[in-house]
């Protein structure tokens, strides 16, 4: 069974209570969001592999350790993106794919509609990066998505998710670890999180 782990850090707290303010308008929105891709992406990368090698400091010459696999950022689109920038700013080596998934918004069901993907992905670690964990569908359909291009380590990352989605997950890749800002209380009947901070696609891209 896969490991969930939520964020405990009072400045993922504190940012958070921003997202979730229906006050915070989009400008302070889409900065907040890349800002907690950052901070989580400390903890997602704790387990990353590293390989020794040497290095000649100005001193001497002495042991170093650089990652073993390059890493490939997935966002989810559109939500995903909003959280790109954040975690780029700290593996910059990264390369970044692209999945498009839209839930219909009545049936809730995933509807794929985009993939591109840098060619060696398979060797990479990657992240697939979706703000909302909610009936889990269009994470789990864009980590199937991955697995198709023979991709075997891979990481789930967002903001908020909820008991029904975690339980998807963990129930379709139990191989696929969950890295969250925070766990809500359920899903309403509309599909939305409770609390939750709304319909992050449309806040961060003001589409409504
Ligand atoms: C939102 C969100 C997730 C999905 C989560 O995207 O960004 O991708 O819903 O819901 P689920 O867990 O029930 O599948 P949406 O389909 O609204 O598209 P958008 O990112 O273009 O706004
Ligand atoms: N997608 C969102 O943007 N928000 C939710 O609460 C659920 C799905």
């Amino acid at each position: 069974m896969s490991k969930v782990v939520v964020l405990d850090h009072p400045l993922i707290d504190h940012k958070m209570a921003k997202l979730r303010d229906k006050h915070t308008g989009t400008k302070e929105f889409r900065e907040t969001v890349s800002e907690v891709g950052m901070l989580i992406t400390y903890e997602i990368s704790r387990d990353f592999e590293t390989v020794e090698k040497e290095v000649e400091t100005p001193i001497q010459i002495t042991k170093a350790y650089e990652l073993k696999k390059p890493v490939v950022i997935v966002p989810i689109l559109r939500a995903g993106l909003g959280m790109v920038e954040g975690i780029h700013n700290i593996i910059p080596t990264a390369r970044i794919g692209h999945v498009g998934v839209y839930r219909d918004e009545e049936t809730l069901e995933p509807h794929e509609y985009f993939a591109k993907f840098p060619i060696d992905i398979k060797d990479a670690a990657v992240l697939v990066v979706d703000p909302m964990l909610a009936t889990g569908g269009s994470a789990s359909a864009a980590i199937t998505m991955v697995k198709k291009r023979g991709v075997t380590d891979i990481r789930f990352v967002g903001l908020v998710g909820c008991p029904e989605g975690v339980k998807r997950l963990q129930e379709d890749h139990p191989d696929v670890d969950i890295f969250l800002a925070a766990m809500d209380e359920y899903l309403n009947e509309k599909g939305y999180i409770v609390p939750g901070l709304g319909d992050c696609g449309d806040r961060l891209f003001g589409t409504k």
